[in-house]
């Protein structure tokens, strides 16, 4: 694959439309340290955007068509500006929910062309969809200088994935990509919104991820699942605790009194959401402290629940994690992101990187017939116009 860089995609753009870009963005992928599906529970998560990037390049035209180019998929589309509606299963989704909201915002967009591609792997679990979706409102909010805020673009590529592409995700993926420093994580609280960057000094270590290559079909319609169960049980619970409002005004004793003996699958759930709220918090003050080892365990911590109560990981997940415990310069590892697939992320000795791929490599790829793949990643800035 190309290197892409602003120079790849403007001679791309040139050549599928004849005229140089008015504008070219990018808006990175991301990880997240710690705290899964805590964001759409108003909880707190712990991300950071990657070094992978979507791009966008975006040229005025002169009717109110928009003309869609993806380098990835090698297609292209066309539109109306005033007939923007979900498309069944496109790339152009993300593109078209963005310009469909940044519209029903109460803003003016004229006709443009657009090409896109980007380095941030599909299905991955480090939100290529996001990326997108912040790339695009980053090139369309300076084209046509829309005055957008960070929060304003964060929030119409997150309505964008609830509408157009079906996945009613929470803010973390979106916030991201948008607000992520470089060489830092940052703290939100999903309720309040406020944040705070945290460096990730991490010395002789480092993160890797381990890209399972799997793909569940079922892993957007699992996901809005979790998401009504948490709703289930929040609804139980403030029948009598009327200031409960989300999982994160409920605490221990209320999941038992409420859920355990009458809805024990929702009190499993629950009780997962509730925990890892709490170890957002602790891998914080571990990583303040530089205490890498109890970050780790964390990871691991959270990677138990993600999968044996919260039921979002895989054995191809369950399989990197486990076969890792074993090594002592591996400090801690978990499945990332919505799960059924995409990543594991390990917390690591950087000098056994490649000692550990040599020996996962070939067991994982004997064992599930799948590739490996490997993505070393850097904590980057987040979404801008280069
Ligand atoms: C997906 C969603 C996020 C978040 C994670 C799980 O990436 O888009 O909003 O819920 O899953 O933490």
């Amino acid at each position: 694959m190309a290197t892409i860089s602003k120079q790849y995609i403007t001679e791309k753009f040139e050549e599928v439309f004849g005229q140089a870009p008015d504008v070219v963005s990018k808006s990175p992928g991301r990880i997240n340290i710690i705290g899964e599906h805590t964001d759409y529970n108003d909880g707190f998560v712990l991300p950071a955007a990657i070094d992978k990037y979507s791009y966008v390049a975006v040229g005025h035209r002169n009717d109110d068509e928009i003309h869609l180019f993806s380098q990835l998929f090698n297609e292209n589309l066309s539109f109306n500006l005033s007939e923007i509606k979900a498309l069944e299963n496109s790339w152009a989704n993300y593109i078209l929910g963005v310009v469909y909201h940044i519209q029903k915002n109460g803003h003016q967009l004229k006709g443009f062309n657009m090409v896109i591609d980007g380095d941030v792997p599909l299905g991955a679990g480090v939100s290529s969809s996001a990326s997108l979706e912040s790339a695009v409102a980053v090139a369309l909010d300076r084209i046509f200088d829309l005055g957008l805020s960070k929060w304003d673009m964060t929030k119409i590529a997150q309505t964008a994935e609830h509408t157009f592409a079906g996945v009613k995700c929470g803010i973390m993926d979106q916030f991201a990509s948008v607000f992520s420093k470089e060489d830092k994580v940052a703290k939100l609280d999903c309720r309040s919104l406020e944040f705070e960057y945290f460096p990730l000094e991490l010395g002789e270590y480092t993160l890797l991820l381990l890209n399972t290559n799997v793909k569940h079909s079922l892993a957007s319609s699992a996901y809005n699942d979790r998401r009504e169960a948490c709703e289930k049980a929040v609804e139980i619970i403030s029948k009598d605790f009327h200031d409960v409002k989300s999982l994160r005004d409920v605490n221990s004793q209320m999941l038992r009194e409420y859920l355990y003996s009458d809805y024990p699958e929702l009190y499993v759930k629950a009780s997962y959401v509730h925990d890892e709220n709490k170890r957002v918090e602790e891998v914080c003050k571990a990583l303040e402290k530089g205490d890498l080892e109890t970050v780790g365990l964390f990871l691991y911590a959270s990677h138990e629940g993600l999968s044996e109560y919260y039921e979002v990981s895989c054995d191809e997940l369950d399989f990197l994690v486990d076969e890792v415990r074993q090594y002592p310069e591996v400090l801690g590892a978990r499945m990332m992101g919505g799960g059924f697939g995409g990543c594991t992320l390990n917390l690591l000795k950087k000098s056994f990187v490649p000692e550990l791929i040599a020996k996962l490599k070939p067991a994982y790829e004997a064992k599930f017939n799948l590739e490996l793949t490997p993505i070393e990643v850097v904590p980057s800035e987040g979404g801008h116009v280069l």
